[in-house]
């Protein structure tokens, strides 16, 4: 059954751009084994123990799917369409059943309450507003249901990081559709109205300074 989005607010649009769309899926492939040593301790935790059946919002070229449990299924929501032969590569390689979902995260189109598991990594940086797909999630989750992610946030006002944050915003920006290093996403999911909220912050330790501070962690419906 397909719904609408539980708020009033318009729904976003997603424009893939020709050159920026392909380089991203062409950047995050490459990028994939640099990013899941970096990570793979904080998704372990936040992602460990998956039901058979999982969303993803922003699923990109499939980073997540070695986090899935043998023979899941995956709804993948992603709306670049450049990501999605990566996506559907790689989900073949894993052996994971996709389901490919061509919508924004502020709209995925599921029915309420019919999810038990949704999961982002790296994407309410981009969506063109968290608090929108946040309620999004509350609306297909069923009751007990988890939103687990894994993301990258602004860094405590007057660091350096988060001048460094500041001073590239536009070009980071440009470069990665979107994509802000100066959210405050904790603030964001802790009011988004769920149950119960677990996140754990820490920093990598990359040469991408913007990208230094996180956020992992679990939200219950
Ligand atoms: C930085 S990439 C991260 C991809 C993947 N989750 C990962 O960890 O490698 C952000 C992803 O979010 C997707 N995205 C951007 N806006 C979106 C939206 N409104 N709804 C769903 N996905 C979106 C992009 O197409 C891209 O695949």
């Amino acid at each position: 059954m397909t719904v609408s989005a539980a708020t009033t607010a318009p729904t976003p649009t997603f424009e893939a751009h020709p050159i920026r769309g392909r380089f991203n899926s062409v950047f995050f492939r490459l990028m994939e084994p640099y990013l899941e040593w970096n990570l793979r301790r904080h998704k372990q935790r936040a992602f460990g123990q998956m039901p058979g059946r999982v969303v993803e919002l922003g699923a990109g070229v499939g980073a997540n799917l070695r986090h899935l449990p043998d023979g899941a299924t995956l709804v993948a929501v992603e709306p670049n369409p450049h990501m999605h032969r990566r996506l559907e590569a790689a989900a073949e390689r894993r052996g994971v059943h996709l389901e490919l979902c061509d919508r924004v995260a502020e709209d995925t189109g599921l029915a309420d309450h019919s999810v038990d598991t949704a999961i982002s990594s790296l994407v309410l940086c981009t969506v063109a507003d968290p608090a929108q797909v946040l309620a999004e999630v509350r609306r297909i989750l069923r009751p007990g249901g988890t939103y687990r992610f894994v993301e990258h946030v602004a860094a405590p006002a007057r660091t350096p990081t988060r001048a460094v944050q500041r001073i590239l915003r536009r070009p980071w920006a440009w470069t990665f559709e979107g994509c802000s290093c100066e959210r405050d996403l904790e603030s964001v999911i802790r009011s988004a109205g769920f149950s119960a909220v677990s996140i754990e912050s820490y920093r990598l330790r990359t040469p991408f300074i913007p990208f230094n501070t996180h956020i992992a962690g679990t939200a219950r419906s």
